[in-house]
Order: C-alpha cells, then structure tokens, then sequence
C-alpha cells in the first residue's frame, strides 16, 4: 500500500481545521483503514487533542526534529517518533518549536519538500495520512501542500470568505506547478453550519453555486460535543458517537471516501 496523503488547509484560525483532521482521521479507522495524522502546527492542537501534551523539555521527538535532521541530509528515522494514540490511529506530533523551523527552512535548498522526504519513509505503511497545517500560508503549508495528493478545505459557516478560499487555491495551483504536479483539491466542508439560521443556508447556496461539485454535500454543524470530545482527548465517534459531530462526520468521511475510490465496507 502507498497513503493517499491530504493536508486540511485555509490560513485562518478558528475554521475546524484540527476538528476536521481529527474527526475525519479517526472517522476512517472506523472503516477500517491505517492511518497516520501529521501534525505541523506549531499550536499543536491536535497533538494535545490526542492527549500527548509534553510539558517537559526531555520529552520524546516530534516532527520539529525530523524537519532539522532531514533538512540537513542528515538520516533520521522517522518511524521512531510516531506515537500510537488511544484514539487508534497514529501520530506525527508536533511542538511549539516548529514555529522556529518556518524561519530555519529559509536557508535550505528544496525547503518545500522536507515534510515529503519525511513522510517517503512512512507512507508504505498506511492506508491515509492526514495532515493538520496551521493558520496561515507559510513555508509549513507549503511544505504540507508540497507533500500532499490532495488539499481539503474547512470553511466556517458563519463567515464564508470567498477571497481567503481564493488564496488558498491559487498557492495551492504554484505548488502543483512548481513542486507537486500531483496536488488536488479534494473539496470543501462548510463548518459550524446551523440550518436553522437563514443567513446561514443562504450563504451555504451562495458557496455551492460558487464552487459547484467542490462542496461536500453533507455540511457540519455546530455541535458543543466535537469541543468536548478534544478536551478528553477522545474522538468524537467515541465520545458521543449519537451526537450530531459524529453523524455529520461520519458522513464526510464516507463522501472523502467516495471521492478517493475507497469502496464502504460497513461491518
Ligand atoms: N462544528 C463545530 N461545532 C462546535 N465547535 C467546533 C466545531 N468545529 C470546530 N469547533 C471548535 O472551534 C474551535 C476551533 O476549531 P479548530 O478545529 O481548532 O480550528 P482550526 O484548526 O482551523 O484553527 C475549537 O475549539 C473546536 O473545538
Ligand atoms: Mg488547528
């Protein structure tokens, strides 16, 4: 096997980037498939979310080391510092000291293409790897986008910005021409959708007419329970699996699969 690799990606907080790579990482565990969630926001989110907070300095390695060694050529064994979560699937955590490799990787040839050689080394060994990017287009992202077959988009709701969407887009179209002649826009999910609010339906026809096929059918609401799932480092599908996050989550992970050729098995 060889991962399908997709980055969630918007530069902008807030948006459910991590809900997303969380929910959607563990939503096709539940299918069945290996899968490996990368973590390259320095907040580390979804490193915490996942319940490996590291509150000391002689913690074991995460992927800021891995940046550091690869980008110096030097050999590193990536496998080493994944880490198994109780969620089920597996982790490349990050460390608030990532935020210092987006300036380190300034001076490195090919700094676009370090998360890539990294995930080379790995990505025999899953079925999909997730990776969660932080809020802003910097040379992380890129380095994701660089790395990626596929960039998925969460958009909130409450404030669809078309010109953030477009920005996105068109960094994500120079990585497909300049490092990654592979890269797809795989879709984008309208996040903290309340349907009871017309504003808010009519802004989710305004994005459909505007992106077409790209909008995944099935919007995620506003559900308190994907807050909470986080904060006791569950995922949504075991923390509440009723809740209205595990039943909209659900769908898109069966809509991703659908867009990936990944057959439904439903045992
Ligand atoms: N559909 C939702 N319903 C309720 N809370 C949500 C939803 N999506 C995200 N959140 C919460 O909003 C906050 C920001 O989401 P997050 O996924 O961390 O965004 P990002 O990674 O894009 O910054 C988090 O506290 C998260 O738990
Ligand atoms: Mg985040």
């Amino acid at each position: 096997m060889s991962a399908k690799i997709i980055s969630i990606a918007i530069q902008k907080g807030g948006t459910g980037k991590t809900t997303t790579a969380y929910a959607l990482g563990t939503g096709l565990k539940k299918y069945g498939m290996k899968v490996l969630l990368v973590d390259i926001d320095p907040q580390a989110n979804l490193t915490l979310g996942l319940g490996h907070h590291d509150s000391l300095n002689t913690v074991p390695k995460t992927l800021y080391e891995a940046i550091w060694a690869v980008s110096k050529e030097q050999d590193y064994d990536v496998k080493g510092i994944i880490r198994q979560t109780s969620a089920g699937v597996d982790l490349l955590p990050s460390t608030k000291h990532l935020g210092a490799s987006d300036h380190e990787l300034i001076q490195v040839d090919n700094r676009q293409l370090v998360l890539k050689s990294i995930l080379d080394q790995v990505k025999e060994d899953y079925d999909i790897i997730i990776i969660d990017t932080p809020p802003k287009i910097d040379n992380l992202t890129i380095n994701a986008l660089s790395a990626s077959d596929y960039y998925l988009i969460p958009l909130n709701a409450e404030y669809f910005a078309a010109s953030g969407l477009e920005l996105l887009v068109d960094t994500a179209d120079r990585v497909k021409e300049h490092f990654n002649p592979g890269l797809e826009c795989l879709g984008v999910v309208m996040n903290r959708f309340n349907p009871h609010k017309i504003a808010m339906r009519n802004m989710a026809t305004f994005a459909e007419n505007r992106l077409g096929n790209l909008i995944f059918q099935g919007h995620i609401r506003e559900n308190v329970a994907l807050m909470e799932a986080q904060m006791v480092n569950q995922s949504i599908f075991d923390y509440m699996p009723d809740s209205n996050g595990a039943k909209d989550f659900d769908a898109l992970t069966q809509e991703v699969m659908a867009r990936l050729q990944i057959p439904v098995k439903t045992s």
